[in-house]
């Protein structure tokens, strides 16, 4: 059921996002630096006026193709102004207050001159609008980065931002790879407490320098094919450590899946902490598992490698505690689980299975499945047996005391 529903969140999801990579520009100020940055999708819906005094509505996109004539950079105030069309144009300022900036208003101008949008206007005149904007409180320096779809309706015109990523105040002549992201985006739900994310505050890709930011999103990757992993003390002895996953790795907001096939699997077993290192094409991951005497976890987790658009991660969690089972038996998860590795980084298990110390004959121990796995509505007839037994015996007890009053000195049978 709940996968199910997720399944055609992600199907509606996928089918808004897939058709292009939206239109990206860059303003430069007097010195040939670059100043401005912005990369987004925009839908307009106006409703006009036609002949006989009635009306009818307008559709379009923010073309690729638009100029930026108009656009200008000071220290404290930007404005970015998109014009496209026959005389149709939508501007963005940006001010500056210190450590942050904001978006004050958009204004669109679209010409109702243009018959292939407004067919039948009853007026050739240029309209303005303005409306106000999420884009608040992004730090000086970052990106703002909103992948969510945000409809800002208006009385005649809607507009519908998604995949954006702006921005303002660039600094050194590069975009910043600190992004702030917008409510929207920011998970709500997190597996581990050790890992949940800042919220909504910028976050620090070290390693990557180029300053290519990629917003396309690929939900609806198919699942990942399942891997079967194992380590081996030597080449004569059999598996010391075995594993079986499929992965997906979510980089900043790209996500892909992680290619078994052609992927060498190497590591070693100790008796307090083993390693699995996988190696791919694309992406090298080391698990790091600890032995904590009685019970086993997944303590440390490093993903290095490019995305498919080129841009290279090396993200690392030391302070994970996952997949935890009792020493001697398995940890299995078969429902999709995600992970929170770093702010970057999120980690997509299905059909999970691992067990890193004590491998009998290179086949896995009994299994300890994780929560999602069993089904939570188990809960539910617990929780009413609980409750009804509870009321029996209050009854009972409510029963014998009554009896015991109303004797009357006899004893009854
Ligand atoms: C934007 O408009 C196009 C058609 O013009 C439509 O296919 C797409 O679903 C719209 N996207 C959103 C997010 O409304
Ligand atoms: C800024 O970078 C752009 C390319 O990203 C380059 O064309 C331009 O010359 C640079 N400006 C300066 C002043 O170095
Ligand atoms: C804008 O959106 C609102 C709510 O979805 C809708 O009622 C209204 O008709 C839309 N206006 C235009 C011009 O499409
Ligand atoms: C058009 O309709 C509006 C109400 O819908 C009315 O107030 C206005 O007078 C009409 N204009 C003409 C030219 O008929
Ligand atoms: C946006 O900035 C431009 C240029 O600085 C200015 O002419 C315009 O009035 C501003 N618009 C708003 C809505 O602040
Ligand atoms: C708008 O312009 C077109 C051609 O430029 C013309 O045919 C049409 O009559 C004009 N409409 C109005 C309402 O002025
Ligand atoms: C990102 O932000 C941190 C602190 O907010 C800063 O130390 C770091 O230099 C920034 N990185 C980039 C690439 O701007
Ligand atoms: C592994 O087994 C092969 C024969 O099956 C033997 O020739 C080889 O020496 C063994 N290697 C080790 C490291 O024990
Ligand atoms: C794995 O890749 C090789 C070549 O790269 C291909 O021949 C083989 O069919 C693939 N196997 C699977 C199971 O996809
Ligand atoms: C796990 O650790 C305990 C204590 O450190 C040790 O006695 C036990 O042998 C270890 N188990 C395995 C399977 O290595
Ligand atoms: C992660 O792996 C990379 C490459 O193997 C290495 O350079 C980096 O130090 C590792 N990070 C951590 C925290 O182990
Ligand atoms: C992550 O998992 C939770 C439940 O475990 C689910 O509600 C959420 O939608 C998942 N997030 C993503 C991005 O798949």
């Amino acid at each position: 059921m709940y996968r199910y529903a997720s399944f055609v969140l992600f199907l509606a999801f996928g089918i808004a996002v897939q058709r292009s990579n939206g239109t990206e520009v860059t303003v430069k100020d007097d010195n040939d630096n670059i100043c401005l940055y912005a990369k987004l999708m925009v839908n307009f819906t106006v409703s006009y006026e036609v002949a006989g005094n009635t009306s009818a509505t307008g559709m379009f996109e923010l073309p690729v193709d638009v100029s930026t004539n108009g656009s200008t950079c000071k220290n404290t105030s930007s404005t970015l102004k998109l014009n496209f069309g026959p005389g149709h144009s939508w501007s963005v300022n940006f001010t500056a207050n210190g450590k942050m900036y904001h978006a004050d208003t958009i204004t669109l101008s679209y010409n109702l001159s243009d018959a292939t949008i407004f067919p039948n206007s009853a007026s050739n005149d240029t309209k303005v609008v303005t409306a106000e904007t999420q884009i608040t409180n992004v730090g000086i320096d970052t990106c703002y980065s909103c992948r969510s779809v945000d409809t800002i309706a208006g009385k005649s015109v809607n507009q519908t931002l998604w995949n954006v990523l702006i921005q303002a105040f660039v600094s050194n002549n590069s975009t910043s790879e600190n992004i702030t992201s917008c409510a929207a985006d920011v998970p709500v739900t997190t597996v581990a407490p050790t890992t949940r994310p800042t919220t909504a505050a910028p976050v620090t890709n070290s390693s990557t320098t180029a300053p290519t930011p990629t917003t396309t999103p690929t939900p609806t990757l198919p699942t990942p094919a399942t891997g079967r992993y194992d380590v081996k003390p030597d080449q004569n002895s059999t598996a010391c450590l075995i594993a079986e996953f499929g992965l997906r790795i979510g980089v900043k907001n790209v996500e892909m899946n992680f290619e078994p096939n052609g992927t060498t699997s190497s590591g070693s077993c100790g008796v307090d902490s083993s390693q699995l290192v996988l190696v791919s094409n694309a992406v090298t991951i080391t698990l790091t598992f600890l032995n904590d005497t009685k019970k086993f976890h997944l303590h440390a987790l490093n993903v290095t490698g490019k995305t498919s658009s080129g841009v290279a991660f090396s993200e690392a969690n030391t302070n994970l505690s996952l997949w935890e089972a009792a020493v001697g038996s398995s940890y299995m998860c078969n429902k999709e689980q995600n992970y929170t590795i770093t702010g970057l980084l999120t980690l997509y298990t299905f059909d999970l299975r691992v067990q890193p110390f004590g491998v009998n004959k290179g086949v896995f121990s009994t299994a300890e499945e994780c929560f999602l796995d069993s089904d939570l509505s188990f809960l539910v007839p617990i929780a009413v047996g609980v409750a009804l037994s509870f009321l029996i015996i209050l009854v009972l007890i409510s029963y014998l005391i009554g009896r015991r009053k109303s004797r009357t000195g006899y004893q009854s049978v």
